[in-house]
């Protein structure tokens, strides 16, 4: 199958294979984010417990990937962008945590194609959180 193919399923919510997946995977990214020396920058901006932030990505990713809306029901519109403006954003910190979410997605077991797709979404995503050497 290739990114060019119509994708199988309606959601990538579906894809991914429901709530539980997309718990694994978040588990997953910020067990990496603690353990691995690559992702310490990362892993320094988030302050001492990655908890809170643990909870919300995953409720945020549910309605991102197009599943249950856990994340606006409970904050209202996400803000990603804004929500982030305390923490420095650069480019190796935008690149630690496209790595580390890659590296938990091999090792969740997403779907290949699903998995590139998810790649170049993040990218736009992160890139655009970025708010350090860019003009505000
Ligand atoms: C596609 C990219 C990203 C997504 C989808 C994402 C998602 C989220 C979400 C949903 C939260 C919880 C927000 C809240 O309600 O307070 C959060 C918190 C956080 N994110 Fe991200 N994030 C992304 C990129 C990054 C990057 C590149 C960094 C780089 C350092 C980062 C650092 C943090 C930190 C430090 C928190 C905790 C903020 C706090 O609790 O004060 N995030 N992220």
């Amino acid at each position: 199958m290739h990114i060019e193919d119509k994708p199988p399923f309606d959601t990538p919510f579906e894809w991914i294979g429901g709530e539980e997946r997309v718990k694994a995977l978040v588990e997953r990214f910020y067990d990496l984010m603690d353990l691995q020396p690559e992702f310490a920058r990362l892993r320094q901006v988030h302050g001492p417990s990655l908890d809170q932030a643990r909870q919300r990505t995953f409720w945020f990713l549910c309605g991102w990937l197009g599943g249950p809306q856990y994340y606006t029901e409970k904050f209202g519109h996400p803000r990603l962008r804004a929500r982030h403006l305390h923490v420095p954003i650069g480019i190796q910190e935008r690149d630690e945590w496209l790595a580390c979410m890659d590296q938990a997605m091999g090792e969740t077991g997403v779907p290949e194609d699903l998995r590139l797709r998810l790649q170049a979404s993040f990218f736009q995503t992160a890139d655009w959180m970025r708010n350090q050497g860019v003009a505000q």
